[in-house]
């Protein structure tokens, strides 16, 4: 890039914690010359133990005042929970591109071959409206079971602060996602929660039964690619990214250089 380009406006990818990195790892991976500006709202881990309404009112607040002083091109919410709460009240608020994070139902449902689906998510994704439109509109031939995690986020946060994982809690918060029915077995779990993927070596390792979990974290960087008109309107496109480009803000102001050194070596 010549000096004279600054570099682009960061996108905001937003989380109630570590999880949201799987997919700020896939938009570094795509979109190298973006910078990413990651906001943890470790104030308000776990969101899935919020209420509807609060949550919402919450999330639209904070996001609104993040725009407005990041001034971040885009807005990705990297959080199944308050993303299928938050979306419509905040794009009538904001009026740059939301990108949201919704249980993968549609493609489970078309990548099933026994039929037998299930949404492994928070206790409050596999109780929202959201979710089961998705399943009314997408898988309605597919048998979905949903089981909602109480421990699952918080063993990724232990794991991404440099903790054991307890696999023998992962084990049986996973479980009822493994069924047997009529001789065929559940072949998909969709990870609807983002902080799943960052466990999915101790997942497999722990699964009665290979599955396809499916992850939607590239699925959503291409979504951004494609909102921000696939880098068309961004001289610094293919470009390198300035050291100290990035940034990870916690809204406890707990110093976060451990998730800015994943996003610096996405694996
Ligand atoms: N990472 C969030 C999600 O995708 C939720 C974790 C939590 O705060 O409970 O749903």
């Amino acid at each position: 890039m010549s000096a004279s380009v600054p570099p682009a406006p960061p996108v905001l990818v937003f989380d109630s914690g570590a999880g949201g990195m799987s997919v700020a790892r896939q938009i570094r991976c795509l979109l190298p010359w973006l910078p990413v500006c990651f906001v943890a709202d470790d104030a308000g881990f776990p969101y899935g133990d919020w209420p509807e309404e609060a949550l919402t009112a919450h999330c639209v607040e904070l996001l609104a005042r993040l725009v407005d002083e990041l001034r971040p091109c885009a807005v990705v919410i990297a959080c199944n929970t308050a993303s299928t709460l938050v979306l419509a009240p905040l794009r009538a608020r904001v009026s740059i591109p939301v990108v949201g994070t919704v249980p993968a139902i549609k493609p489970a449902a078309e990548r099933s071959r026994s039929g037998l689906v299930t949404v492994l998510a928070t206790p409050a994704t596999v109780i929202r409206d959201y979710t089961f439109d998705l399943i009314r509109r997408f898988a309605p031939d597919t048998a979905i079971t949903l089981v909602g995690a109480r421990r699952l986020a918080g063993l990724a946060e232990d794991l991404v602060a440099g903790r054991e994982v307890d696999l023998s809690v992962l084990a049986e918060e996973i479980a009822p996602c493994f069924v047997e029915k009529n001789g065929a077995r559940t072949d998909v779990v969709v990870l609807a929660c983002t902080h799943y993927p960052l466990l999915l070596p101790q997942l497999m390792k722990v699964a009665p039964w290979e599955v396809d979990w499916l992850d939607p974290a590239p699925a959503i960087a291409r979504r951004l690619a494609n909102v921000l008109g696939e880098a068309a309107m961004f001289p610094q496109a293919g470009a390198a990214l300035p050291a100290g480009a990035d940034r990870v803000i916690a809204t406890t102001g707990t110093d976060m250089s451990r998730l800015l050194a994943l996003l610096a070596h996405p694996g």
